[in-house]
This record gives C-alpha cells, sequence and structure tokens, in this order.
C-alpha cells in the first residue's frame, strides 16, 4: 500500500489514554531578553512564542508522559504490546532512548525510536495503526523532545523557537472500525540541508526557506488525506497542525477553508518541541474540552527531512 491508497484498513484502533511530560523550568521572552538580542515583541509577532518549557532527558520527559497515558487508559505497563517513541533528540546514539523508557516504565512489549523529526508522531501514529493491523493490541506513543540538547542557546536565532517536553497516547484495538480515517507520509531528502544537525553539532535551519516551503507542504498534505476518504475541509472539527511557528498555522488553516477557532494553537505556551508539538496540542485540546469523541481531527506536520505527514481521526472511532 503506498499513501496514495489507504483502502485497506486493517483491524481498526482508538485512543484511550493521554499524558504530557514536561520540564518544571519555564523560560519565557522576558528571561530570553535578558541574555540575548532579542525582543518579547520580535518573538511574539514572528513566531507567535511567548514561553517554553527547557530541559530534563528526552528519556525522563516520556517516562512522565508515558505513566500519564496509561494511568488515563487504566491500563498496566504490562499491558502494552508496543512502547514506540518519536524522537530526533535521542539521549543516546545507540540504544534508542524508547529502551530506558520501556525499562523505566516496566513495559514488557517491544519498543523501538522512530524519527521523522517534527513529522515524526503522525508518522508513528500511522506505523502503530498499522501494528494493530496486523494484530498488536496496546501501543503506546509518545513524542518526546529535548530541542536544548542540540541547540547553541546563545544564538538568537534557533533558542528563541525551541522548547522541551513530551506527550503520548494510547492506542487499542477495538471492535469496530478504528478512528483513523486516511493518512498521507511524504518525503523529499534533496532538502535535508535547509534543517539538519550533524553528531555532537547544533542544529542549524534556513528558517527563510523552510518557512516558505511549510505552508504548502503541510497544505497539500491535508488536502491529501482528506480527497483520499472525501471529507471537506469545512468538516473538520479541529486541525492539529506542526507548531513550528503562529504564522504558519494561520496560513496554513486559511488556506484550508478552515475556520479560526477550529485551529489549535500551542505554541504559545511550548514553543517548537518538534515530534511532542502534535501531541501536545492534541492532548490540549482534550483536556480543554476542544476535542470530542466522534469529532473528526486532522494532524498535519511537516519538518527537517524534509518529511510531512497528515492523518485524519475520526477521534474515539
Ligand atoms: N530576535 C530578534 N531579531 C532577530 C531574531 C531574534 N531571535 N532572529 C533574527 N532576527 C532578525 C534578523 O537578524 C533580521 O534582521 P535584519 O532584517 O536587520 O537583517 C530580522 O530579524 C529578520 O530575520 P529572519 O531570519 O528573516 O526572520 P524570519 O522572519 O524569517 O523569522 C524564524 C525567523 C525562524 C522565526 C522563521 O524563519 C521561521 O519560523 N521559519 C520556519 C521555522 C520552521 O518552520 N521550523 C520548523 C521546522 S520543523
Amino acid at each position: 500500500m503506498t499513501s496514495s491508497d489507504n483502502k485497506h484498513l486493517g483491524a481498526g484502533a482508538v485512543t484511550t489514554g493521554w499524558g504530557v511530560g514536561l520540564p518544571p523550568t519555564i523560560v519565557t521572552n522576558a528571561d530570553l531578553e535578558a541574555r540575548l538580542d532579542t525582543s518579547d515583541e520580535w518573538i511574539t509577532e514572528r513566531t507567535g512564542i511567548k514561553q517554553r518549557h527547557i530541559g530534563g532527558t528526552t528519556a525522563e520527559l516520556a517516562i512522565m508522559a508515558g505513566k500519564e497515558a496509561l494511568e488515563s487508559a487504566g491500563l498496566l505497563p504490562e499491558d502494552i504490546d508496543i512502547l514506540l517513541l518519536a524522537t530526533t533528540t535521542p539521549d543516546e546514539r545507540v540504544p534508542g532512548t524508547s529502551a530506558t523508557v520501556q525499562n523505566a516504565l516496566g513495559i514488557t512489549g517491544g519498543a523501538f525510536d522512530l524519527n521523522a523529526a517534527c513529522s515524526g508522531f503522525v508518522y508513528s501514529l500511522v506505523v502503530a495503526h498499522g501494528l494493530i493491523g496486523i494484530g498488536a493490541k496496546r501501543i503506546l506513543l509518545i513524542g518526546s523532545e529535548t530541542l536544548s540538547s542540540i541547540t547553541n542557546m546563545d544564538e538568537r536565532t534557533l533558542a528563541v523557537v525551541i522548547g522541551d517536553g513530551a506527550a503520548g497516547i494510547v492506542l487499542e484495538a477495538t471492535e469496530g472500525p478504528g478512528e483513523l480515517l486516511s493518512w498521507d507520509l511524504g518525503a523529499d531528502g534533496s532538502l535535508k540541508h535547509l534543517l539538519y544537525c550533524d553528531h555532537g553539532g547544533y542544529l542549524f535551519m534556513d528558517g527563510k526557506e523552510v518557512f516558505r516551503r511549510a505552508v504548502r507542504i503541510i497544505v497539500n498534505s491535508a488536502q491529501n488525506a482528506l480527497n483520499k476518504v472525501g471529507i471537506r475541509s469545512e468538516d473538520i472539527d479541529l486541525f492539529v497542525p506542526h507548531q513550528a511557528n503562529a504564522r504558519i498555522v494561520e496560513a496554513a488553516r486559511e488556506r484550508l477553508g478552515i475556520s479560526p477557532e477550529k485551529a489549535m494553537v500551542t505554541i504559545d505556551r511550548y514553543g517548537n518541541t518538534s515530534s511532542s508539538s502534535i501531541p501536545l496540542a492534541l492532548v490540549a485540546a482534550i483536556q480543554e474540552g476542544k476535542l470530542k469523541k466522534g469529532d473528526i481531527v486532522l494532524l498535519s506536520g511537516f519538518g527537517a527531512g524534509m518529511t510531512w505527514g497528515s492523518a485524519l481521526l475520526r477521534f474515539g472511532g
């Protein structure tokens, strides 16, 4: 099956639990203003960010999110068949950070990392649904990132946009149709020079070029997912895009014809948290009563690679 053919989805899965893991330290724009050549006004206008959480390790944050997600699903660690950790900031080269998280949580099932940069959570969600289609019963899916560990925090360009954090969901196999209606995944590796981090180095981003492409990429991917099942953008109850820049979210939302109150925006409180940004926004939407069972929700992300991905869900099946 390619991403242009979603007709053969197997057994379905639904989200039954969720949780977040955030380091306690909050860094405000005023804090950055005090030590970098930047201003609250510039950061707010250009990015929409007001504060971000900084600190912890990718494993620590994932463990927090995983514990909360298991509790909220009413499950024990041994109920989980697979732990899937989306991250682009693993704590070690080898093994995957999922090994540390699996051990700390007491999960006895399989565990692996998935790196598709900021599209990682959407990629992982699609992979998780695939695994349930071939027999897995319960999957713990976490996005966890410590972008501050690969960012030069003394250099204003990226220091002001990144944040650390994790969020996860539990997906369980269900009798009826699952919540995934359609998906679209893509990549164009010829663009990897726009956003990368070499081993031992700092993150580099050609912000203008990424910005220029991001809106088109998100809109195309979202439309592909919608077209596959003939759902119109007006039918979407909630749009949960990758939170890289509030202006990108706004432009994509407008081009897709989604009304402003239906776009989930959490970049003001978390900054850009890569793989964690979509699940953090999704969990915020659930906890704030903006997403209810049966709602149509569209998740769309893009990131280094460049990668992109969209998943259209009828939340809760
Ligand atoms: N504080 C104050 N001024 C800053 C600044 C900062 N943190 N960073 C850059 N500037 C200045 C620049 O020096 C430049 O000044 P000049 O006009 O005097 O030369 C001006 O602000 C504009 O800089 P520019 O780099 O063109 O800013 P921008 O409008 O492109 O915004 C980003 C920068 C990073 C916010 C923006 O490019 C962006 O969001 N890109 C996409 C990021 C993205 O999607 N990443 C996610 C991939 S997952």
